[in-house]
């Protein structure tokens, strides 16, 4: 049967550990017109705090471990089994500590967006808000931009600044960081999700939102 043309579109979100972006993206598919819902939460790790949110919600979660898998690829190939089992139109990477691989970046191409804790490409990799303390910046902050093949490259969707404050530690401007990484996953979600996202070369173009009544282009009115 085709898709409904105004169907909420389908995430599956990787997760690894807490999850509170998961949570974002959660609270925020429940207020009225938000244009996609969280169909799968595949962890990769089983005790993800994460998977206990999927489940409260309501929403199918599943632990799929390196561990258990003889390779990488065996690995991405069982996440994909699941992604589209559940019929995901977008993949989330909140808080994913792992690379997607090429067999999943080759199905959702232009599909996959990961979530990073600095103004990339400052301070890639796992430890981004205690490196960029050590690196005396003066600002961070957190870019969502689409996932490819390496960590935290891939053309930037949205970045937003966060100040470091001089008496900052990795709790306090973690905490910071993290409450823009909840403002802002779920609007880039719904960017996606809207059609309004367009990759040009190393960079990503916002179309503005279309007034339905007029048929023409409204203002940006913020998130
Ligand atoms: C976030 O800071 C995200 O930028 C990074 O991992 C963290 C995940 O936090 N990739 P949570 O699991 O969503 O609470």
């Amino acid at each position: 049967m085709p898709r409904e043309i105004n169907a909420r579109k389908k995430l599956g979100v990787l997760v690894s550990g807490n999850g509170s972006n998961l949570q974002a993206i959660i609270d925020q598919s429940r207020s009225t017109g938000y244009p996609a819902e969280v169909a799968v939460v595949v962890s990769s790790h089983s005790e993800a705090r994460a998977l206990e949110r999927a489940r409260a919600a309501g929403i199918p979660g599943y632990a799929v471990e390196r561990a258990d898998f003889a390779s990488n690829n065996d690995h991405n190939g069982a996440i994909l089994d699941k992604l589209k089992e559940h019929g995901v139109d977008l993949i989330v990477l909140a808080g994913y500590m792992r690379l997607v691989g090429s067999a999943i970046l080759d199905t959702y191409r232009d599909a996959v967006i990961n979530l990073h804790p600095s103004l990339l490409p400052s301070f890639p990799g796992a430890h981004a808000i205690g490196d960029a303390l050590e690196a005396g910046v003066k600002i961070t902050g957190i870019t969502i931009h689409f996932a490819d093949e390496t960590y935290d490259t891939g053309p930037i969707i949205i970045q937003e600044v966060v100040p470091v404050q001089q008496e900052d530690t990795e709790e306090t401007l973690g905490a910071r960081v993290h409450k823009v990484e909840h403002r802002h996953l779920p609007y880039a979600v719904k960017l996606w999700a809207t059609g309004r996202l367009r990759i040009v070369g190393r960079r990503v173009n916002i179309l503005p939102k279309k007034d339905r009544s007029a048929g023409e282009h409204a203002p940006e009115d913020g998130h």
